[in-house]
């Protein structure tokens, strides 16, 4: 019958669409749920007419916990399940440099987390500034480091060290002692990144250096968006090429580089075979974001209908003038969904 057909055309539609969500600005705010998200994905996990999921996956440039606390934590605040095999966090691809580095160090997040990220990645041996700082704490000279830090340090004789590469995994909570350390291992000698030494020339012997991220604001729960890792790293730049007289060469991981969207794709691809039983990327393709220079620029040059959300860094008007969201602009991530989905469905 007529109906019936109606319904399998919906059906197949439904399993040729996908949604890639940012988090920050268009489900939380922080800690703090952005009410629209609830009920979005609610309808995605099954709430709709046709009582089908409609596959989704969270790109996030957020950072600084293992994909597995994380995802609970979104669980808990979204009021919604979130599989780690549908999460993506700016580091989460970095786990494939862990074949290629013995020694890293590793920047960023709260405490020891990065650390344990790492070790969740299969970094064989890890870093932390805190674990430099143990060793010599004259090494920063402006830092006020904890006797409780220091207890939960690893530090050894690092002039014996060489550290093979810098992973900056997360927002810095300490910019000077972290740019300080980062510098000193850049400029280091005997082509390995030995702490205690000055290379004459910096530029043949340097140790690589990666960031996770390059926004340079993150909406959170103050009004105003706060400077992320981008801004931290244009620092880092700015310094090294004042020192050195060159320009630092360094690999930028999460949105809008396209490795992260090449491994989205591959996300995207083995969710739809746990959900529909079939491998591949769904043809109608949409990226839900609230930061026109990361979430949209990226989700365009990939081809992806991109829809810009009025809930985070975007605050303007009609549509971003540097980087136009191809779907459109919604004052919350509910209104882009439903658009989304009237129009595929
Ligand atoms: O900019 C830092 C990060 O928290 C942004 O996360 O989810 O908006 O990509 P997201
Ligand atoms: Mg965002």
């Amino acid at each position: 019958s007529q109906v019936q057909d109606v319904h399998a055309d919906k059906v197949k539609a439904a399993k040729n669409m996908a949604f890639v969500f940012d988090i920050d600005g268009v489900l939380v705010h922080g800690d703090r749920l952005i009410p629209q998200a609830r009920r979005a994905l609610e309808m995605l996990n099954g709430d709709n007419q046709l009582g089908l999921k409609i596959p989704h996956i969270f790109l996030t440039n957020g950072s600084g916990k293992p994909e597995k606390a994380r995802t609970e934590q979104l669980a808990r605040i979204l009021q919604n399940p979130v599989s780690t095999d549908q999460f993506i966090q700016s580091h989460t691809p970095m786990r494939a440099l862990a074949e290629y580095y013995n020694t890293v160090l590793v920047v960023g997040g709260e405490g020891y987390r990065c650390r344990e990220v790492a070790e969740e990645y299969g970094f064989k041996d890890i870093v932390v500034p805190n674990d430099i700082l143990a060793w010599e704490s004259t090494i920063a000279p402006y830092r006020v480091f904890t006797e409780e830090e220091r207890a939960s340090s690893l530090p050894r004789d690092f002039a014996r060290v060489n550290i093979d590469a810098i992973l900056v995994f997360s927002d810095s909570r300490d910019y000077a002692t972290d740019m300080q350390i980062i510098i000193d291992l850049l400029r280091s000698k005997i082509n390995n990144g030995r702490l205690g030494t000055v290379a004459r020339d910096p530029v043949s012997q340097r140790i690589p250096i990666y960031f996770s991220q390059g926004d340079l604001l993150c909406p959170t729960e103050h009004p105003i968006p706060r400077m992320s890792q981008g801004a931290f790293r244009i620092g880092l730049e700015a310094m090294y090429k004042a020192l050195t007289g060159v320009e630092l060469e360094r690999v930028v991981y999460g949105k809008p580089e396209l490795a992260t969207y090449k491994y989205a794709d591959e996300v995207i691809a083995s969710w739809m075979e746990m959900l529909h039983g079939e491998e591949r990327v769904p043809q109608n393709m949409y990226m839900i974001g609230d930061n026109p220079a990361s979430d949209i620029v990226g989700g365009n040059m990939y081809g992806w209908n991109t829809c810009l959300v009025r809930t985070g860094v975007f605050q303007g008007g009609a549509n971003d003038e540097e980087n136009p969201a191809s779907f459109g602009v919604f004052d919350n991530v509910w209104d882009a969904v439903a658009a989304a989905c009237r129009k595929e469905l």
